[in-house]
């Protein structure tokens, strides 16, 4: 159980909820969260958006029901949440680039943030691309040298990619399969896929994707993927 210090509506659908926490926590990695009993059955995988002096914040859409409850808690309420989980994103030591769709910028806050405190000296770029009303992007803009957002348009016909630049998406399955289409191959480029999970931990089977090296599950083998394991390129 964690104890909830603020659950905030941040834009149209999308909440911010930051919980006491302790432990170590990488970007890229996710956490299941429930707050109910037995409906939904299963508890809802969330990405870590930030972790920072003992408080660990989610930035969620609501969708469905699990989110909707989640919408609901406030302050001093409780969430239980297991985690981390899943195996992150790589350290990055080159300059990075990062290209997120909509919801699916959420675990890149803190991928940026723990790269310029890792790499002070290090270019990092962002593109952030929305379907309607943009959030978060003065947040990127605080951290980044570079943010390039769109709104109601393609972010990946504004996406120049730098020769040594590692790139990172999450985002809409098209959106990421265009990335990883577009970017040379002299640049690596990690995906960070979404699955339905029951268990989060390896134990289901019902994460499973196919990648070029076979099966393998997205909470415990990924969510983070090279693009070559998982899309045809
Ligand atoms: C590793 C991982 C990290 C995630 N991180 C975030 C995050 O940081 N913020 C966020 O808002 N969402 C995130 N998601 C997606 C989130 O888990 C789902 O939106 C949530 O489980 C929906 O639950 P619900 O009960 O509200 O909706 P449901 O009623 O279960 O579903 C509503 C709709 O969402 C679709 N859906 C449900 N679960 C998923 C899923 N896992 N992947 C794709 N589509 C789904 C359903 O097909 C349905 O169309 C993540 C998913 C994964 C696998
Ligand atoms: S969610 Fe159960 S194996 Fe991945």
């Amino acid at each position: 159980m964690a104890v909830i210090l603020s659950n905030t509506l941040v834009s149209a659908g999308i909440f911010k909820m930051t919980v006491a926490f302790t432990g170590a926590v990488k970007p890229g990695q996710f956490f299941m969260l429930r707050a109910w009993d037995k409906d939904p059955l299963l508890s809802r995988p969330i990405s870590v958006h930030n972790y920072e002096s003992g408080q660990l914040t989610f930035l969620y859409q609501v969708v469905g029901k699990g989110t909707e409850i989640l919408a609901r808690l406030q302050a001093d309420d409780e969430v239980t949440i297991q985690g981390p989980y899943g195996n992150g994103f790589p350290e990055i030591t080159g300059d990075l680039c990062v290209v997120g769709g909509g919801i699916g910028t959420a675990p890149l806050y803190y991928l940026v943030r723990h790269y310029q405190e890792q790499n002070p000296t290090g270019k990092c770029r962002v593109y952030l691309g929305f379907r309607d009303i943009a959030y978060g992007a003065d947040a990127f803009a605080a951290l980044a040298d570079e943010v390039v957002l769109d709104v109601g348009g393609i972010i990946t016909d504004k996406l120049t990619v730098l020769p040594g630049e590692t790139v990172v998406t999450c985002g809409p399955e098209i959106m990421m399969a265009a990335v990883a289409g577009a970017v040379p191959a002299e640049n690596t480029v990690y995906v960070s896929l979404e699955a339905h999970m029951a268990c989060g931990i390896g134990a289901c089977l019902g994460c499973t994707c196919e990648t070029r090296s076979g099966n393998k599950k997205v909470c415990t083998d990924g969510p983070v993927f090279v693009r070559e394991e998982v899309f045809n390129v």
